[in-house]
């Protein structure tokens, strides 16, 4: 009995130091463990069985820029990602679209994008409310995001957040100041699942007619304190612009109907199977549904891999 217990442990310590040795956070043994300078921690990954389902990366060559990470998931537009972490905190900081309309000195639209990437089909991201603001650039503008589609009381939508931004004159936007004149900025509520802008326009109570000062709108979420408003954004933000932001995730196997760690643990065969399997892992409901993983205290690492968490202690020395 003592025999076989013995050897047991021996394994499970050898395990536990070829996954130390390969560095925290960890792709799947003969996975590839990062692209362009990005980690892929599993279950993030690249390439057959590296990956969990609904969290494929794929790497692409992107000319001289070369390697770039791009969800794998996402429908009809490259969306580039800059990080993944998984534990202490689920994130994966990406870079999306700007929303953008244009008007001719007339004040007819010359041309708009809602900013919209179906980055999401899998419901596995939400954009966080806590690390994320949202702002609207223009002279005589409303814009919005929505969520919830189907969830709203008085409206078809749960959520709806954004701000106005008005300038009556080419001078009076000031660089770094964004509280309504020609800049705006709100906070964004929980569960907002797509970076689709609604931008109100219509010749009545939003014209454009003789603003050449200020020819286009535009509106994004961006990663807290990374973006500071220019004046000079009225006139000369590219139309191709991306922003940085964060999305929390989460296992979410079920679809609509997400499983949590209860219902997980009890059906170790379901979804793509029980994701907290590493020694010292405990599991951890998501506010939003779903779960996701953890290393229990004292111990550090990917939790989704076998032997991921190990010992603070140990990397001490
Ligand atoms: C690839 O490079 C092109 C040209 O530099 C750029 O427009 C595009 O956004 C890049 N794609 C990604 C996914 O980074
Ligand atoms: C990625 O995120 C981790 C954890 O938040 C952080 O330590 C690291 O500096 C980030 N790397 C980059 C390139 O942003
Ligand atoms: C994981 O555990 C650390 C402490 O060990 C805690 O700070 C962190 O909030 C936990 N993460 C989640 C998602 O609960
Ligand atoms: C407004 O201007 C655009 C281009 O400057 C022109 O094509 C369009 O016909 C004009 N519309 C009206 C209603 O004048
Ligand atoms: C918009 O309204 C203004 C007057 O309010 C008018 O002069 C202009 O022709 C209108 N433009 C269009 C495209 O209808
Ligand atoms: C708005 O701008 C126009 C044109 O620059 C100017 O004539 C007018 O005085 C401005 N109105 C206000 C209230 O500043
Ligand atoms: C997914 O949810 C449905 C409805 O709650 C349930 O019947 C089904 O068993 C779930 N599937 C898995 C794999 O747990």
């Amino acid at each position: 009995m003592s025999t076989p217990s013995f050897l047991l442990s021996v394994l499970l310590l050898a395990a536990t130091a070829t996954a130390a040795t390969a560095g925290s956070p960890t792709a799947l043994p003969g996975c590839q463990g990062s692209c362009g300078g990005v980690d892929i921690p599993y279950p993030f990954g690249i390439g057959t069985s590296c990956f969990r389902k609904d969290f494929e990366i794929s790497c692409i060559n992107n000319g001289s820029a070369g390697d770039v990470p791009v969800l794998a998931t996402a429908d009809n537009r490259a969306v580039q990602v800059l990080n993944l972490s998984v534990a202490p905190w689920p994130e994966a900081r990406v870079l999306l679209p700007v929303a953008w309309q244009c008007f001719s000195p007339n004040g007819t639209s010359t041309g708009s994008f809602s900013g919209e990437v179906d980055f999401n089909p899998r419901s596995v991201y939400r954009i966080s409310d806590t690390q994320n603001e949202l702002f609207v650039l223009g002279c005589n503008t409303f814009i919005y995001n929505k969520a919830g589609n189907g969830e709203g009381g008085r409206y078809r939508y749960a959520y709806y957040t954004g701000c106005v931004a008005y300038s009556n004159d080419s001078g009076d936007p000031r660089d770094g100041a964004c509280a309504g004149i020609g800049c705006c900025h709100v906070d964004i509520p929980p569960g907002l699942t797509d970076n689709s802008m609604s931008m109100r326009y219509d010749n009545d109570s939003w014209p454009h007619v003789n603003q050449e000062y200020c020819p286009c709108d535009y509106a994004f979420i961006v990663e807290k304190g990374s973006y500071t408003f220019r004046a000079s954004d009225l006139t000369s933000m590219p139309r191709d612009q991306t922003m940085p932001l964060v999305l929390d995730w989460a296992i979410r196997d079920n679809g609509s109907v997400p499983m949590s760690c209860e219902q997980a643990a009890r059906s170790p065969t379901g979804g793509g199977g029980y994701a907290c399997v590493s020694d010292h892992s405990e599991c951890v409901n998501s506010a939003n549904g779903g779960y996701v993983c953890n290393c229990t205290k004292g111990y550090e690492g990917n939790p989704y891999v076998r032997g991921g968490c190990t010992s603070k202690l140990s990397a001490l020395h």
